[in-house]
């Protein structure tokens, strides 16, 4: 049996009306930037997760980005991350200069196992 990695028309099929109306709204009062939507979502998404803001942003990658630079990522540092995981998750971190470590945790993962994993020798990958 062949399982898809990604079955975007299977994800699809159930939102289409929705996403179709939504986007004809969009259209039709050619609010493509920011805008009440925009807002809309980040008062319902810091509602959501009990935070004080929230903003939305274009893509994944920019929301990367956004809270790596948040946290004033750059030269010098290494960020860990799940070696199971988008490219982009290690380009945002190689785009700000920091050094991408991917961490082979379990269940069992702590900061402990973090310590280890940011101790020398490193094993270095080409991206
Ligand atoms: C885990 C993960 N991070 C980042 C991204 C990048 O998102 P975008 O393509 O919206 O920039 C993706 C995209 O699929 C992703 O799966």
């Amino acid at each position: 049996m062949k399982i898809p990695l990604l079955d975007l028309k299977a994800q699809y099929a159930p939102l289409r009306a929705e996403i179709r109306a939504a986007m004809d709204e969009v259209c039709d009062e050619q609010q493509f930037i920011l805008g009440t939507r925009v807002q809309a979502f980040e008062t319902h998404m810091a509602a959501y997760c009990g935070a004080p803001y929230a903003i939305g942003l274009s893509s994944g990658t920019d929301a990367l980005l956004a809270a790596l630079m948040a946290l004033d990522i750059g030269p010098g540092d290494a960020v860990i991350t799940s070696p199971f995981t988008f490219f982009a998750t290690l380009g945002s971190i190689v785009r700000l200069g920091a050094f991408p470590l991917r961490g082979h945790w379990g269940q069992g993962w702590t900061l402990g196992s973090a310590e280890k994993v940011l101790s020398p020798p490193w094993v270095w990958c080409d991206i």
